[in-house]
């Protein structure tokens, strides 16, 4: 077999395994056999360049090559669903239906996916584009993104597809990653996704596909358009396109009256709590594809299907009590500690109120009996009160006013909706949460150190900041229970190991509000050392790429109060790294400091994302939009219109991929 033909097999044999294990759950050989399968063609590419294929199994892991997102035209517009939210109204549409045909017809029943609705264009069986549903009219083509879901076949199996055809569906980010990269976001300060919707469309815009690749996106498929498709009917169309590989749920199915489509209704109200990712309704079609053509369409929707909404789970409890928490940065939120309720299938004992403002708006009482819903958040929130179940009227909640872990009277910030302990230097739960965020993983990685022996330390007075671990000695860890002294040793490890942690990291542990992992990496190749940061002004804060005007301010408060300027000074002479590596500084120039640049067009030489990169590792900020503080435009091929006139209107000069070379180049 000469190695062409053999990376045709294992190319082959890796798509089929990839089927069997994402789409069918049934693996055939174990995890280690596929990644040596997957390694031995990844070396034979290696070797063979020219049998490079941009549907091969390996490339699924993603590339960081995408150049911006190009606006597609739809061969078929995308149109959305009549909504209806009772089963009356999926009578309306079934009569209506019926009228119209004056014949008998079949449905299709299926669940509504709560995802980001995505098309994708097969060409001889090979995934050749997918775009995103945009306006309807035009999307994003998001296809290197999309090549790296699992559940998307790449090139199709079985016979019978049409020469070309299009597949449309739904990008999922099942609640096990959206979970998880919620509580990462958290870590770093920014801000959450507020469901999986919203996450998988978020990650499906993302310009790197390597990180895509990352986040475990999922994909059903519903609906096939085309000018040669297998069948007469939708349903038989989906089930084909089951054969050919894509994922099709086994919930769908064929119902021809409207009791069945009823019952259709209440036995996913009651499946769909068992999923793994999100439905918020079901989708009603008519199954002939002849009968859907008589139907047609109105201007938004198809006359032959419909969604029926699910009611949001909600349960009604009673609300006992409101506690308040106290965070590592000092926001306070109240809690509602409720009696014990069952809300989709798991117990909720109690529920994030947010700010003082939920609690007034709803007029809360203790004692009062108040609805619970679990919407796409992780923490089930209150969203209202059955004001006829209030017999006997208890105590009103009133917001406190003073922190309940120090007592000191709470602030709030204008246009914010949080109130805030102000007392950082001395509120137990902030001097603690500080420490907790100094040794997680991504900071210093101090490992061997758990919320409980923090805890219990602080309980003891033997530290109080984070500079108070590096005074740790073995001796003072024999009387803490349950600390053996192969644990003390690790923890004493661990902490002597930290001070080799590089200074972006040190930066984040340090815990400034709104100050993640990647802002301050940001901030540590801006400014290479601390003593430049902490002197920085607001202007020079803002200059740097991704810093806005809410990190700056952030940062200057910061470094204006006294303590934490002492806990830098105690930290430096303690050891720990307040400059960026050498190493890391290396081929970085001032070329483009102070310079504002806007990128814009198609590129040849390098990508975007490369071109971003160079601006940045030169000292220059990359700017989405012109303006007068434009000072070039980095143009490519077909730059779009209203950037042109704009930077012509202002004389901000255009300056093309090889003069920008030219321009780092000495
Ligand atoms: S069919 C012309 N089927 O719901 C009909 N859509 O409100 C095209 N959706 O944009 C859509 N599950 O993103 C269809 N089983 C399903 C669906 C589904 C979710 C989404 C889709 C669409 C929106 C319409």
């Amino acid at each position: 077999m000469t190695p062409q033909e053999r990376i045709t097999e294992l190319r082959e044999m890796l798509h089929k395994h990839n089927h069997n294990y994402y789409v069918l759950n049934a693996p055939q050989i174990s995890d280690k056999e596929f990644d040596n399968l997957m390694r031995e063609l990844q070396e034979l590419e290696a070797e063979h360049p020219d049998m490079y294929d941009s549907n091969s199994p390996t490339q699924r892991v993603g590339s960081d090559l995408s150049k911006g997102f190009k606006q597609v035209a739809h061969k078929y517009p995308m149109l959305s669903l009549g909504n209806t939210y009772s089963k009356e109204e999926v009578a309306e549409f079934y009569n209506r239906v019926a009228r119209a045909l004056n014949e008998d017809f079949e449905m299709c029943c299926e669940l509504k996916f709560d995802g980001s609705s995505i098309s994708l264009t097969y060409v001889d069986g090979k995934l050749v584009q997918a775009v995103t549903r945009g306006d309807g009219e035009k999307g994003d083509d998001v296809t290197a993104n999309v090549r790296t879901i699992r559940t998307i076949p790449l090139e199709l199996t079985g016979k019978g597809y049409p020469h070309e055809f299009e597949i449309r569906g739904e990008v999922l980010m099942p609640w096990n990653v959206f979970e998880q990269l919620n509580k990462e976001r958290e870590r770093e300060g920014e801000t959450l996704f507020a469901n999986p919707r919203n996450a998988a469309s978020g990650t499906l815009k993302l310009m790197d596909s390597t990180v895509v690749a990352k986040r475990r996106l999922d994909a059903y498929l519903y609906y096939m358009l085309g000018e040669e498709l297998p069948a007469k009917g939708h349903y038989e169309n989906l089930m084909a396109a089951g054969e050919w590989g894509f994922k099709i749920s086994e919930t769908t199915c064929k119902c021809s009256t409207l009791q069945q489509v009823y019952e259709f209704i209440d036995r996913m109200d009651t499946v769909r709590k068992t999923l793994p990712f999100a439905t918020d309704g079901i989708v009603i079609k008519v199954n002939s594809l002849r009968q859907q053509k008589n139907l047609g369409y109105t201007a938004k929707s198809p006359r032959w299907a419909i969604a029926y909404k699910f009611q949001a789970e909600r349960a009604l409890t009673r609300l006992n009590d409101v506690t308040y928490q106290v965070g590592r940065t000092g926001v306070v939120t109240p809690v509602a500690n409720l009696d014990p309720v069952q809300l989709s299938g798991t117990m909720v004992r109690r529920a994030s109120l947010h700010n003082a403002d939920i609690i007034e708006k709803y007029d809360l009482h203790i004692g009062d009996m108040v609805y619970v819903e679990k919407g796409g958040e992780i923490i089930p929130k209150i969203t209202g009160v059955d004001l006829d179940a209030r017999i006997l009227i208890g105590n009103k909640v009133k917001f406190i006013s003073e922190c309940p872990e120090c007592g000191t009277p709470l602030t709030r910030v204008d246009g914010e909706a949080a109130h805030f302990c102000p007392n950082s230097a001395n509120c137990a739960p902030q001097l603690k949460g500080r420490i907790e965020h100094f040794v997680a993983r991504e900071a210093m990685n101090i490992e061997s150190l758990g919320p409980e022996t923090i805890e219990m330390m602080f309980g003891l007075g033997m530290i109080r900041d984070v500079a108070d671990l590096y005074t740790i000695e073995p001796s003072d860890l024999m009387f803490l229970p349950r600390m053996g002294a192969k644990s003390a040793e690790n923890l004493i490890t661990g902490i002597k190991a930290s001070l080799n942690v590089p200074f972006e990291r040190v930066l984040f542990a340090l815990g400034i509000r709104f100050v993640g992992v990647t802002v301050a990496k940001r901030l540590a190749y801006a400014f290479h050392n601390i003593d430049a940061l902490m002197s920085a002004s607001f202007e020079e804060l803002t200059a740097v790429e991704e810093i806005g005007e809410r990190i700056a301010q952030s940062l200057l408060d910061y470094f204006s109060n006294e303590a934490n300027k002492m806990l830098v000074e105690r930290l430096k002479v303690i050891g720990l790294k307040f400059e960026l590596d050498a190493e890391k500084l290396h081929d970085r120039t001032d070329k483009l400091k102070g310079k504002s640049i806007v990128i814009s067009g198609v590129f040849n030489k390098h990508s975007r994302d490369e071109y971003k990169a160079m601006i940045e590792k030169n000292g220059g900020k990359n700017v989405g939009s012109v303006s007068k503080a434009t000072s070039f435009i980095l143009a490519g091929e077909n730059m779009g219109p209203a950037k042109l006139e704009k930077a012509q209107k202002l004389n901000i000069p255009l300056i093309s991929e090889n003069d920008f070379l030219a321009m780092l180049d000495e």
